[in-house]
């Protein structure tokens, strides 16, 4: 079994799909690990450190010709995988409803993409998702971005030339990015809220010490939502959720908005119109900006300015800590190929029946197989 980690064509991505650790563990599985050159520079990783865990280093053509797997995080182009067996698997985070051509693609060159963000969100496969290890990291990231665009300061402090008060920080969407959002600007001393349309957030959020802002006239949705995520809401409930809004932010000094709905863009929670209430020099970060975004006039990639109110979109969150990041996406790679490993054959076998591989294969012998890309 020969596994390829490709280093990432996309300017922007950081993050590499297998790190000394983990090369180490397939190799202990009895593969052989070949790591292009410069796979690993942006996240810190040296050729050299691959090369004593027991890869080989070499140009793209050479670690994909015989590869039987090739590791990446976002989708290569199909043309640049010349050379791989038949069969070969592609495993990384291949955005399947908006790179259909490309995952045609992979159909016709023979290759069976998997792709990792569709990974069930079951018990048996959270060591797997991708979603939520990034997720975490990008929570993190994007209060401390806050806090470095803010002019002023997150904990209250008592001085000698008087008080420095807290920061008033609310958190819109308390899925794996909230949470963590929540703690770390608890961690930096804000005075932190935080709001979700699933119910089961209210005591997570409590927990967190942070307070709960709900809409408490229209009935969101009771517990978790299918799959743990969130649908979208009806009108009544939105016009309940802009008013509840409005009167909140305008007393905020860091908003984090994390709010996504799967396959669909993100919502809009806060428009022109509330940014306008807000205080100068408060600071928004949206981190959905690249599925449209929650906040108007947010830019991907860029810091916009709007009535006074910094909005921060950088794209690529979890990205903007390459190391952890690829750390923890190649823990999941590995934790999902481990699970299917067979000893003997010294390779992973994945049964058509099983509900992990059927929740993330998108192409097979040449066909694409997956129900959510052929309905
Ligand atoms: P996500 O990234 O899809 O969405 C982020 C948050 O935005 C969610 O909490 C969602 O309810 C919220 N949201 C959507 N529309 C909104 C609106 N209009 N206003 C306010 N908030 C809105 O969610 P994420 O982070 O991927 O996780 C969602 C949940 O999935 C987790 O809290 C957890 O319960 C579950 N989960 C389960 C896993 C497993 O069992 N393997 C792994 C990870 C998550």
């Amino acid at each position: 079994m020969k596994i390829a980690v490709l280093k990432e064509s996309d300017p922007l991505e950081t993050r590499v799909s297998a790190t000394p650790d983990t090369v180490k563990k397939f190799i202990a599985l009895g593969a052989d690990m070949a790591v292009e050159t410069g796979a690993g520079a942006k996240a810190g990783v040296a050729d050299a450190a691959y090369e004593e865990a027991g890869a080989t280093i070499g140009a793209r053509a050479e670690v994909v010709g015989g590869a039987d797997a090739l590791f990446c995080v976002r989708g290569p182009e199909t043309d640049t995988l010349a050379g791989a067996k038949k069969g070969a698997l592609l495993i990384g985070a291949l955005d399947p409803f908006n790179r259909g051509e490309a995952i045609k693609g992979y159909a016709s060159a023979g290759i069976d993409a998997l792709a990792m963000e569709w990974m069930p969100r079951i018990t048996r496969a959270q060591s797997m998702d991708i979603l939520s290890s990034q997720s975490n990291l990008a929570g993190y990231k994007a209060v401390l971005d806050a806090a470095s665009e803010y002019g002023r300061a997150f904990p209250m402090m008592m001085t000698a030339a008087g008080t420095v008060s807290a920061a008033k920080c609310f958190v819109m969407g308390v899925g794996v990015a909230g949470l963590q959002a929540i703690a770390t600007a608890r961690r930096l001393g804000a005075q932190v809220s935080a709001t979700d349309v699933r119910a089961a957030t209210k005591e997570q959020i409590e927990s967190l010490g942070a307070k709960a802002v709900f809409v408490e006239s229209v009935e969101g949705i009771e517990g978790e939502g299918t799959g743990g995520y969130a649908t979208e809401m009806s009108e009544e409930y939105q016009k309940a959720q802009a008013e509840l809004v409005s009167s909140h932010i305008a007393k905020q000094d860091i908003v984090i908005t994390t709010a996504l709905i799967p396959g669909k863009p993100a919502p809009r929670l806060i428009s022109d119109a509330q940014l306008a209430t807000m205080k100068p020099g408060s600071v928004i970060v949206d981190l959905a900006v690249e599925q449209g975004g929650n906040v108007e006039g947010a830019a991907a990639g860029e810091v916009a300015e709007v009535h006074g109110v910094k909005i921060v979109g950088h794209r690529n969150m979890a990205g903007r800590l390459a190391a952890d990041a690829s750390a923890l996406f190649s823990r999941n790679l590995y934790n999902f190929l481990s699970a299917f490993w067979d000893e003997e054959a010294k390779k992973p076998v994945l049964p058509d029946d099983d509900e992990l591989v059927q929740g993330i294969r998108l192409t097979k012998d040449g066909a694409i197989v997956h129900e959510r890309l052929n309905s």
